[in-house]
C-alpha cells in the first residue's frame, strides 16, 4: 500500500471535534451508562468486571486495569493496528469531514484511496442489480421458481431482498462490470466478484447458476453476497469472499432490516440461515437477524447490542442432536459477554428439531408458538441445566458426570445472588424429584462450590489501587536489592542472615546488574582465598568487568553519612527489603493467577481464585511487616 499522506492539522481537529467518541467505541466496546460516563470490559486486557471508562464530555477512555488511556485515535491506533493517518482518514470519511492535506500535490493519492471503498460499493450494488434483472429473464426463471414454489415466497419478498441469480455462464457477470461498466479488473476481484483462473490467464465470475442473497450492512449497503445452489451441487450455501467490506465475523445478515425493530422491542433473535430471516420478517416478526454460518463473534454481538438497551438476544438454532453440539460452539467466544451479565442471552429450539424456516412453513399455528417460546425462553444457564433433564441420571456414571458439569456451570455465574437458585434447580433435577436426596446434593453442591469466592467480591477497586505499577515495582526492587547488596558488603556480621533469608525465601535478584555482582561475590567467597573483611576490597579492585554496570553499583562500595545509619540497623532493614522483594514476586503470581482464573477455565477456576486469595494474604502480611520501609 503507498504511503498515506499527511493530513492537516485542521482536520484533525475537526475530526476530534466532530467524531463521537461513544460512538466509535461501542463499536469494539459493549457500554454501559454509568453517572456521566460510560463503562464496559476493557478491550485491550481480559477483564470479567468493567474496568474501562469512557467520558463523552473529556472525549477520553481510561482502564483502570491495564492503564490503557487516551483519546479516539489512540483507541483506533491501538484497537486495529492502524496507522495515526490511516484512523484520521477513516474517522473524516464516517463523520464527513473534507480532507486537507499538507502537500496538496498529494491529494489525488489520498482521494484515491478513500474512494476504493465507494467504489467497491458502487460494483457492489451494480453487480446486485445485475443479478436481480436476471433472476426475472428466461434464464433465471429455475431460480424464481425455486423461491417461489419451493421456498413460497411471494414476489414483492423476492423483491423487497432484492433476490438474484448468478447465470451459469463463466464470464457473464466479468462481461457486464468490466467490457460494458468499464471497472478495472483489480477492482472486481478485489469486490469478490470474479476470480483468478488458477492456470492460464484471465478471470471467471465467482457465483455461476445460484441464487444470490445480497448482503448489506447496518445502513443498507452492499457488502457481499451469499449464495444458495439451485440443485444437489455443493456447497449448498456460498458467500463471497472475506475482503475490507465482507468481513463474516462482523456481519449479521438482515441488520439493516432489523436494527429499528430491535431498538423498538429491546430485544434481537438472532437464527441460522437467511431463509430462517426472511421468513420470520415475512411473518412480521423484524428484530431477526442471522448469523453467516459460523460461531457468534463477540463483534456480531457488540453489534447487536449497540440497539438495545436491556441487553436481551434470543438464540433461535436449530434444536437437534447436532444442534446442540452447534449450539455451544456457536456461543463459545461470547460466552465471557453472558457470564458478566453484559448480554442476557437466552435460548429457544422448536419442535422436532426444525429451523424458524421449516417451522413457519410447517405449522398453521407457527407464529401463536413462536411467541410463547419466545416469551418462555430459558436463559443460556438455564438451558444447560434443563438438558439434564434428558439425562438418565440413575445410572451412577451419568449421574457423577452430570454432576461435575452443573458444578463448573455453577461455577461461572458471577452473581452470587441468583446462585443459590441455580444450586436448588440443579439439586431438584439431579435428585430427581426425592426431597430426601435432594437436600444431600444441595448440601453437595454448595461443598463443591463453596471454595470460590465470586469474582465481584473480588473488591477490584481496593486490588487496583494496591498493585503497584511496574515501574513503581522495579524502582522497589532496585531499592531493596542494593540495601542487601550494600549491607551484605560492608556487614560481615549480617551475611548469614541475609543468606537465610534468600534461601528460605527463594528469592534471587533479579535487577540484571545486581545479579551479576552478587555472582561475582558468591564466586569470591567460594574461592576461600579471601577471609571475610577482604570482600569489599577484591570486588573494587577486581571489580566486575561491564563498564556500564559498574557505575550502577560503584554507589555500593561506598558509604556514606546515611547508609552509614543504614549498616546500625541492619537487621531491621534486611528484614523489611527481603520483605519488599517478597511482595514484588507474590504480586507477579497475583497476576499470573487473576489472568488464569478470569480465564474461567473449569478445571482450574477454583484452584487460581483459591491461589489468588491466598496470595493476597500473603501480600498483606508483608505489607505490615515492611511499611516503614518504603517512605
Ligand atoms: P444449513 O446448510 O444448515 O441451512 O446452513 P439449511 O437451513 O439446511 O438450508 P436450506 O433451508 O436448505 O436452504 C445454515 C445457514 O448458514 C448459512 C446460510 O444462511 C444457511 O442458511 N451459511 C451456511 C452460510 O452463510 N455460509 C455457508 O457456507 C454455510
Ligand atoms: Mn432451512
Amino acid at each position: 500500500m503507498s504511503e498515506i499522506p499527511r493530513v492537516h492539522p485542521e482536520t484533525i481537529e475537526e475530526v476530534s471535534e466532530k467524531a463521537d467518541i461513544i460512538d466509535v467505541i461501542s463499536e469494539y466496546v459493549v457500554l454501559r451508562k454509568r453517572g456521566k460516563d460510560y463503562v464496559g470490559l476493557c478491550p485491550f486486557h481480559e477483564e470479567k468486571t468493567p474496568s474501562f471508562t469512557v467520558s463523552p464530555n473529556k472525549k477520553l477512555y481510561h482502564c483502570f486495569g491495564c492503564n490503557a488511556g487516551g483519546n479516539i485515535f489512540n483507541f483506533l491506533k491501538e484497537i486495529n493496528k492502524q496507522s495515526f493517518s490511516e484512523v484520521v482518514l477513516n474517522l473524516a470519511q464516517k463523520y464527513q469531514v473534507p480532507i486537507k492535506t499538507v502537500n496538496p500535490e498529494k491529494k489525488q493519492e489520498l482521494q484515491r484511496q478513500i474512494t476504493l471503498k465507494e467504489k467497491l460499493y458502487e460494483i457492489l450494488a451494480l453487480a446486485a442489480n445485475f443479478y436481480q434483472y436476471t433472476l426475472f429473464q428466461n434464464q433465471g426463471k429455475i431460480a424464481l421458481d425455486y423461491l417461489k414454489s419451493e421456498r413460497k415466497l411471494t414476489e414483492t419478498t423476492i423483491q423487497q431482498w432484492q433476490f438474484g441469480y448468478a447465470p451459469p455462464g463463466w464470464e457473464t457477470l466479468y462481461r457486464y462490470l468490466i467490457e460494458q461498466k468499464r471497472y478495472s479488473i483489480e477492482l472486481v476481484e478485489l469486490a469478490g466478484l470474479i476470480k483468478k483462473r488458477k492456470s492460464g490467464n484471465g478471470h471467471y465470475d465467482f457465483f455461476r447458476n445460484r441464487l444470490i442473497i445480497p448482503i448489506q450492512d447496518s445502513v443498507g449497503r452492499i457488502i457481499g453476497f451469499g449464495s444458495r445452489s439451485l440443485g444437489e451441487e455443493l456447497p449448498k450455501y456460498l458467500n463471497s469472499p472475506e475482503n475490507t467490506l465482507f468481513n463474516k465475523s462482523k456481519i449479521l445478515f438482515a441488520i439493516h432490516r432489523a436494527h429499528k425493530s430491535i431498538t423498538q422491542e429491546d430485544e434481537a433473535i438472532i437464527v441460522e440461515g437467511y431463509f430462517d430471516a426472511i421468513t420470520l420478517h415475512d411473518a412480521g416478526i423484524h428484530n431477526v437477524v442471522a448469523s453467516l454460518g459460523t460461531a457468534l463473534t463477540q463483534d456480531q454481538i457488540k453489534l447487536l447490542l449497540r440497539y438495545t438497551e436491556s441487553k436481551k438476544i434470543t438464540l433461535n438454532f436449530d434444536a437437534d442432536n447436532a444442534g446442540i453440539q452447534a449450539t455451544h460452539k456457536a456461543i463459545k467466544e461470547i460466552e465471557p459477554l453472558i457470564y458478566s451479565g453484559q448480554v442476557q442471552l437466552k435460548i429457544i429450539n422448536l419442535p422436532d428439531g426444525k429451523d424458524a424456516d421449516e417451522f413457519f412453513k410447517s405449522n398453521p399455528d407457527a407464529m401463536e408458538t413462536y411467541q410463547d417460546l419466545m416469551e418462555n425462553a430459558p436463559l443460556w444457564i438455564d438451558w444447560q441445566i434443563d438438558l439434564l433433564r434428558e439425562k438418565n441420571l440413575n445410572q451412577g456414571d451419568e449421574f457423577k458426570l452430570a454432576t461435575q458439569k452443573i458444578v463448573q456451570l455453577l461455577n461461572k455465574i458471577q452473581d452470587r445472588e441468583i446462585l443459590p437458585y441455580y444450586i436448588a434447580k440443579s439439586a431438584e433435577i439431579l435428585s430427581n424429584g426425592n426431597s430426601q436426596y435432594f437436600k444431600n446434593v444441595q448440601e453437595s453442591l454448595y461443598r463443591q462450590i463453596r471454595n470460590k469466592k465470586p469474582i465481584q467480591l473480588l473488591k477490584k477497586t481496593k486490588y487496583d489501587e494496591k498493585i503497584i505499577t511496574l515501574n513503581q515495582e522495579r524502582e522497589l526492587l532496585a531499592k531493596s536489592e542494593s540495601l542487601i547488596l550494600r549491607i551484605y558488603i560492608h556487614s560481615p556480621e549480617n551475611r548469614k542472615y541475609i543468606i537465610e533469608l534468600l534461601e528460605e525465601k527463594d528469592l534471587i535478584f533479579t535487577i540484571p546488574y545486581h545479579r551479576i555482582l552478587w555472582q561475582k561475590i558468591i564466586q569470591l567467597e567460594q574461592l576461600e582465598i579471601i577471609n571475610s573483611n577482604q570482600l569489599l576490597l577484591y570486588l573494587q579492585n577486581f571489580g566486575i568487568n561491564l563498564p556500564e554496570e559498574n557505575n550502577k553499583i560503584n554507589h555500593l562500595f561506598n558509604l556514606n553519612e546515611y547508609t552509614e545509619v543504614d549498616i546500625l540497623c541492619a537487621h531491621q532493614l534486611i528484614t523489611k527489603a527481603i520483605a519488599s522483594m517478597e511482595i514484588v514476586k507474590l504480586e507477579k503470581y497475583q497476576r499470573y493467577c487473576l489472568e488464569k482464573w478470569q480465564s474461567l477455565n473449569p478445571e482450574t477456576v477454583d484452584y487460581y481464585s483459591q491461589e489468588f486469595e491466598n496470595t493476597n494474604k500473603k501480600i498483606q502480611e508483608l505489607q505490615k511487616q515492611r511499611r516503614d520501609f518504603i517512605n
